[in-house]
C-alpha cells in the first residue's frame, strides 16, 4: 500500500544518521545539544543561520553540509519553531510533519530528528519526540502500489544512480531524553497513524479494484488489530428490509455489503456504545441522474466517510481505547443500467418509512438512513456521527479546509468542536432547522430525497434527521470537502487525506475514555 520508514527512538547521546534535523527556536536559539553540536563544529552552524538570515521562524530551515568533524554526520537542518513557547500539540506535530519533508527532499536512507525543544518551550523532550515521530509518519505516506516505474530508474537514467538512497527513507531516529518514555508515548501514535493510512489508502484506491466486496474485506482483516467484523452480503441485507440502501446498489454488477465493525475496550461490557456511522459509495455516477463527465473520477472517494469509520475503529482497537464503540459502513456503488432505480421511483426503508426518490445522485443519504435506523434498533447506542461525502454544496458553503457538521445535541457538537480545535482536523456548525424539514415534504409518499434549489448540505441533514431516534445524540459530518483532494499540508501529502481519523480518535479519547467504568 504505502511504504513507510521505520521509526526507532534512541538516546540523545546515540550516534546520528548522516542527515540531522536540530530545533531552533526565534532568533536562531539552539536546544543543549544542538549547542554542543555546533561547537563541535567550531560554530559552523549558527554561522550558516547568519548567513542564509535564519531567524528561526516556524518551518524555515537552513541546510549546513557538516565539517568533517562531526563523522558520520553529512549534513545538518536547522529547523525553526518560531516562538516556542506558543507551540501547542498540533504545532509540534505539524513540525515532524515538516521535518519529514525536508528531510525527503534529500533523498536519504536514514536520517535523525533531535527532539530537544528550544529554551522557553514547556515540552519534554520525550513527548516532543511522539509528536514529531507522529506528524513525521503522517508526512512520510505515499500512495505508490500502481507506479512500476522505480524512482532508481529515474536517478539511473540521469546517471544519478545511487541504489539505497533513491528509494528513499528507510529509517527515521528520533533522539530524546529518555526513548522508553517517547516508545510508550508514541504508542497510541502509532495505532493513530495506522488507522489513518488505512483512511487514505482506501480512498485512493481505485474503484475497479474497491468494490463493495473488496472494500468488505479489507475491513474484515482488521480482525487482526482486535476489532470484532461482522460483513453482511445482499441476501441478509435484503433479510433486513433496507430497501434505500439497496435502491442504491441494484443498477451495480456489484452487490451491496455493510460491514460492522465492534470494539469492546470499556471496563463494563454493558456500557452502552458509541457509534460512528459511515458512507460508502465506492464509485458516484449518478445513477440515471448521471453527473457530468468533467472531475467524475473524483467519485472514487466517495467512501471517504466510511474509510474514515474504519480508519477510527481501527486505530481505537489498536491502541485498546478504553471504549465501547460500533463503526457501520454501507457499501455500495451507485450505477445507471436497465436494473438502476428511476427518477421518481418510491422505496421502502429499514426503518418502514417511504421515499421518493427524485434525483438518483442523492444516493448517500438513502445508504446512511437504513444504516442509522438499524444500528439505533441494535445497539441503542449512547450517541452516533456519521461520516458522509455528501454534498457539493457543503464546499460551495466552506470550501475544501471545514467540514460541516450538523448536531442535534449543543453538548455533542461541543466535544467535537473541542476535538477538531485540538486536532486541527476544522469543522463549522451547520443549522438543522424545522423550514429545511419541509423542503422534504412529498406528495406521493413520506419523504423525498431532495429539497430543492438551496441550502442542499441543510436538507441533506434534514434527511437523515429524519431517520434519527429522538432520544439519541446525533451528529452529522458532511466531508465531500476535506476527505479527497482536500489542500495538502505538513502532514497530509495525498489525495485521499483520511480526514477525521484524528477527529474521531480525539473525540473519544477526551469524552468516552476517562470515566468509562
Ligand atoms: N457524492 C456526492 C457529493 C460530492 C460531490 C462529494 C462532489 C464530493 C465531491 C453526492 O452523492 C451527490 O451527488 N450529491 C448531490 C446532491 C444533489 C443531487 C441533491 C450534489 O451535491 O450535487
Ligand atoms: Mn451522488
Ligand atoms: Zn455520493
Amino acid at each position: 500500500m504505502s511504504t513507510r520508514p521505520e521509526i526507532v527512538f534512541e538516546s540523545l547521546s546515540a550516534d546520528l544518521e548522516p542527515t540531522v534535523v536540530v530545533l531552533a527556536g526565534d532568533g536562531a536559539s539552539l536546544s543543549t545539544r544542538g549547542k554542543e553540536l555546533d561547537q563541535r563544529a567550531a560554530g559552523v552552524f549558527l554561522k550558516a543561520a547568519d548567513a542564509a538570515q535564519f531567524k528561526g521562524r516556524r518551518k524555515a530551515t537552513v541546510e549546513v553540509l557538516a565539517p568533517a568533524k562531526l563523522g558520520s554526520v553529512k549534513r545538518v537542518l536547522l529547523l525553526g519553531t518560531g516562538k516556542a513557547g506558543d507551540m501547542k500539540e498540533n504545532d509540534w506535530i505539524l513540525l515532524g510533519g515538516s521535518a519529514a519533508g525536508a528531510i525527503g527532499a534529500r533523498k536519504t536512507a536514514s536520517a535523525s530528528i533531535i527532539a530537544e525543544a528550544p529554551e522557553g518551550a514547556g515540552i519534554k523532550s520525550d513527548a516532543l519526540a511522539a509528536l514529531l515521530a507522529f506528524g513525521a509518519s503522517l508526512r512520510n505516506y505515499e500512495f505508490s502500489k500502481y507506479i512500476t516505474k522505480k524512482s532508481s530508474d529515474d536517478d539511473a537514467a540521469n546517471g544519478n544512480g545511487n541504489g539505497a538512497e533513491a528509494d528513499g527513507l528507510q529509517k527515521l531516529v528520533v533522539h530524546c531524553a529518555n526513548p522508553d518514555k517517547a516508545r510508550a508515548a508514541y504508542a497510541h501514535y502509532a495505532a493513530l497513524a495506522n488507522g489513518i493510512v488505512t483512511a487514505r489508502d482506501l480512498v485512493n484506491e481505485p474503484a475497479n479494484a474497491l468494490g463493495p466486496v473488496e472494500f468488505a474485506d479489507r475491513v474484515k482483516a482488521l480482525e487482526a488489530s482486535g476489532l470484532e467484523v461482522e460483513i453482511l452480503d445482499d441476501d441478509q441485507i435484503t433479510e433486513l428490509k433496507m430497501g434505500a440502501l439497496l435502491a442504491v446498489a441494484q443498477g451495480s454488477v456489484r452487490p451491496a455489503r455493510v460491514a460492522i465493525m465492534q470494539w469492546n475496550g470499556a471496563k463494563s461490557k454493558r456500557t452502552k456504545p458509541v457509534c460512528f456511522v459511515g458512507k460508502g459509495v465506492v464509485f458516484d455516477t449518478g445513477g440515471i441522474s448521471i453527473k457530468p463527465a468533467g472531475g467524475m473520477e473524483d467519485m472514487k472517494g466517495d467512501m471517504g466517510g466510511a474509510a474514515a469509520v474504519v480508519g477510527t475503529m481501527q486505530a481505537l482497537a489498536e491502541r485498546k481505547a478504553n471504549v465501547n464503540a460500533i463503526g457501520i459502513i454501507g457499501l455500495v456503488e451507485n450505477m445507471p443500467s436497465g436494473t438502476a432505480t428511476r427518477p421518481g421511483d418510491i422505496v421502502r426503508a429499514h426503518s418502514g418509512h417511504t421515499v421518493e426518490v427524485l434525483n438518483t445522485d442523492a444516493e448517500g443519504r438513502l445508504v446512511l438512513a437504513d444504516l442509522i435506523s438499524y444500528v439505533q434498533e441494535r445497539f441503542k447506542p449512547r450517541l452516533m456521527i456519521d461520516l458522509a461525502t455528501l454534498t457539493g454544496a457543503i464546499m460551495v458553503a466552506l470550501g475544501k479546509e471545514y467540514a460541516g457538521l450538523f448536531a442535534s445535541d449543543d453538548k455533542l457538537a461541543a466535544d467535537l468542536l473541542e476535538a477538531s480545535a485540538e486536532t486541527g482536523e476544522k469543522l463549522w456548525r451547520m443549522p438543522l432547522d424545522k423550514a429545511y424539514d419541509k423542503m422534504l415534504e412529498s406528495k406521493n409518499c413520506d419523504i423525498k430525497n431532495i429539497g430543492g434549489r438551496y441550502a442542499g448540505s441543510c436538507t441533506a441533514a434534514a434527511f437523515i434527521k429524519y431517520f434519527v431516534d429522538k432520544d439519541i445524540p446525533w451528529a452529522h459530518i458532511d466531508l465531500a470537502g476535506t476527505a479527497m483532494d482536500a489542500p495538502k499540508n505538513e502532514i497530509s501529502p495525498s489525495w485521499g487525506a483520511g480526514w477525521g481519523v484524528r477527529l474521531l480518535d480525539r473525540f473519544v479519547a477526551d469524552n468516552y475514555e476517562k470515566n468509562e467504568k
